[in-house]
C-alpha cells in the first residue's frame, strides 16, 4: 500500500520533472543567445573600428653631410638604407636585395655589397655583379633640407644614375 504522502510526493515530482527540463533548455536558450550576442557585438566593434596599418614613415633625416665622409658607404640598419658617398656626390640606395628581399651587407674588404642568403654581389653602386639578383639596388630620393640635415625618401625611387651634388 502506498500511502498517501508517498502519493503525493510522487504526484509533485512528476510535475515537478518537466518544469525542471523546461528551465533547463530555457536557460541553455538564454545561454546561447547571450553568447551569439556578444559574438555579434564584438564583430560590430571589429568592423566599426578602422581597419589601419600603422607603418614607420618612408621619410627619414639621415644626419648632416659630415655623417659621410667622401668615398664611404654607411649603413643605416633601422631604415635598411645604404648613404653612398663620392667625390662626385651622394646617394641613398636601398640594402634590400632585389632577388629575395634579403639585407644586403657592406664588405670594404672586397669593395662590394654582398647579399648572405643567396651570393647575389653588387657594386656600391647598385649595380648588379653576380646573380642570381635581378635588377639593381633601387635608390631613393635624397635631398638636402633646410637646415643642412640630409633627408631621404624610400617611397620615390629614383634614377640608377641620379646623385646628390653635395
Ligand atoms: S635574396 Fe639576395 S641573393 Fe637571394
Amino acid at each position: 500500500m502506498v500511502s498517501r504522502d508517498e502519493r503525493n510526493a510522487g504526484e509533485k515530482i512528476e510535475t515537478k520533472t518537466p518544469g525542471n527540463r523546461r528551465d533547463f533548455f530555457n536557460e541553455i536558450a538564454g545561454c546561447a543567445l547571450a553568447i551569439a550576442g556578444i559574438g555579434a557585438a564584438v564583430v560590430t566593434v571589429e568592423y566599426s573600428s578602422p581597419n589601419v596599418l600603422f607603418e614607420p614613415p618612408t621619410t627619414f633625416r639621415a644626419g648632416s653631410l659630415d655623417d659621410y665622409p667622401v668615398d664611404s658607404v654607411t649603413f643605416i640598419q633601422d631604415q635598411q638604407v645604404y648613404i653612398v658617398r663620392t667625390e662626385k656626390g651622394l646617394w641613398a640606395m636601398s640594402a634590400v636585395c632585389t632577388h629575395l628581399g634579403c639585407i644586403t651587407q657592406w664588405k670594404p674588404e672586397s669593395n662590394q655589397i654582398a647579399c648572405p642568403c643567396h651570393g647575389s654581389k653588387f657594386q656600391r653602386d647598385g649595380t648588379v655583379q653576380a646573380g642570381p639578383a635581378p635588377r639593381p639596388l633601387p635608390r631613393f630620393a635624397a635631398r638636402l633640407a633646410a637646415d643642412g640635415a640630409l633627408v631621404v625618401d624610400k617611397l620615390e625611387t629614383v634614377k640608377e644614375t641620379e646623385i646628390l651634388k653635395v
